[in-house]
């Protein structure tokens, strides 16, 4: 049983409570889910509970009563602990664990919430709760709101709306503290020393489900939680699937191979590496080609991204040298900014250039509030991850030219995670190597 660095939650825990004003937020933690029969995946809890607590328990409430005095704002509801339960399931905090080790001012059993979430409700002015994620808490805060809204009508007093606690949580996630970069900086060199070990091993490798394998133990051995995502092994044509977790194609000598793959640390921090290498150690002509014009894009997309640009801006840098690049080699025609606003070049680079990264692989924050772009800022974690995809399954738009057969199965992304940093972007994967005399051998 790990106890995470308490006084990290107690600081965010005291922003959020400074944020509330009033209101009383309550925040739901995962449950376990049936995988078959009576067997479930493995726990993975809510990130925004997580982020609050620390505590990494299924069936928990916690709530934050801002309008409570001090010592009474924090108060969790968890699983009673029950010998027999432990024995089958292992270790539970119970409530005198999660009052002295997770510095909850009160905690509860999970069997109480329903009876005793009126009165600690009361008093606020307005609830903060995620509507539509967590069916079985939603259903006892709606009757609570509604009795409340019934009385606010009749004597004054009383919540009158709901808002989503991601008004101030994404916020608060967006900008990562000294403390998550440094969490974020191992999550993604374990990642990085992944990608490089399959490049040093593809060699004696006959199967993408082996490279699955080795990366995933090696996250383990790092003593990471596992795979931050499904991991995306992907061989030849394979790669021109963007979400391919098959993993079970032979691997050929003179195909390339494109990985997609982060791990997630113990308290879920994650990395987001992809690297596109050539099984048999050296790119043909057209894959070289065609990799030369992605490592471009990425690289100036990369230089784009720090403080004060955007992440729309990141996207369009990495657009702009695709498109052009497939345009000098016969894979695009016409004007670059009418192939771009038209959206002309999809049917080989069909999604955006980057997300977010931290808590959730593609993490929580606004992008753009409507004609606004969210500049970056020092402390946000993005991706960059441009690629070309060559293959049949999307019909060429009109007036665009007919692919070459010696184009077809080529699929290449290049992704690195980059730090926001001033004048500097801050690669924190670049340690897995990207240059092709590098992974040429
Ligand atoms: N691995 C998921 C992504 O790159 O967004
Ligand atoms: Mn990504
Ligand atoms: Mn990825």
């Amino acid at each position: 049983m790990l106890i995470p660095n308490i006084e990290v939650f107690q600081e965010r825990r005291e922003t959020f409570l400074n944020k509330l004003d009033g209101k009383a937020a309550i925040i739901p933690g995962a449950n376990l889910v049936r995988h078959h029969a009576d067997c479930e995946y493995p726990f993975r809890q809510d990130s925004n509970f997580w982020y609050l607590t620390g505590f990494d328990e299924p069936d928990s409430v916690a709530l934050f009563l801002s309008h409570r005095p001090r010592g009474e704002r924090f108060i969790l509801f968890v699983s009673p602990k029950d010998v027999i339960s432990e024995v089958w399931n292992g270790f539970k905090w119970g409530l005198e664990g999660a009052e002295k080790e997770f510095k909850a001012d009160k905690a509860h059993s999970i069997n109480d919430l329903k009876d005793l979430l009126p009165n600690y409700l009361s008093g606020a002015d307005e609830l903060i709760f995620s509507i539509g994620k967590y069916p079985k808490i939603e259903k006892i805060v709606l009757e609570i709101f509604s009795q409340q809204l019934e009385s606010s009508s009749r004597i004054g007093v009383g919540a009158k709306s709901i808002k989503s606690p991601e008004v101030y949580l994404n916020e608060m996630r967006l900008i990562k503290s000294d403390f998550e970069v440094n969490r974020m900086r191992e999550a993604i060199q374990i990642s990085a020393e992944a990608h490089e070990l399959v490049r040093e091993s593809i060699s004696s490798k006959k199967n993408e489900r082996q490279i699955q394998g080795l990366i995933e133990g090696f996250f383990l051995e790092k003593g990471a939680r596992g795979p931050a995502y499904n991991s995306i092994v992907a061989s030849g044509d394979n790669a021109c699937i963007l979400h391919y977790t098959s993993n079970n194609s032979k691997l050929k000598k003179e195909d390339l191979l494109l990985v997609d793959a982060g791990c997630s640390l113990h308290d879920y921090y994650n990395g987001d590496i992809t690297r596109t290498i050539p099984i048999g150690g050296k790119f043909s002509k057209e894959q070289k080609i065609i990799y030369e014009i992605v490592l471009e894009a990425q690289k100036n997309a990369i230089k784009s991204a720090v403080k004060g640009s955007d992440s729309n801006r990141v996207h369009y840098v990495a657009l702009e040298i695709l498109v052009e690049g497939l345009k000098d080699i016969g894979l695009l025609r016409g004007n670059t900014e009418d192939i771009i606003d038209n959206g002309l070049y999809k049917h080989l680079y069909m999604h955006r250039t980057g997300h977010w990264l931290g808590l959730d692989v593609h993490d929580v924050g606004a992008y753009r509030m409507g004609d606004y772009e969210v500049p970056l800022k020092n402390g946000m974690i993005l991706t960059v991850e441009p690629g070309i995809y060559i293959s049949d399954r999307i019909p060429v738009p009109a007036g665009q030219p007919c692919i070459d057969e010696k184009w077809k199965g080529i699929g290449i992304r290049i992704e690195d995670d980059i730090l926001v940093h001033d004048e500097h972007p801050d690669i924190l994967s670049k340690s897995a190597l990207k240059e092709i005399s590098d992974i040429e051998f």
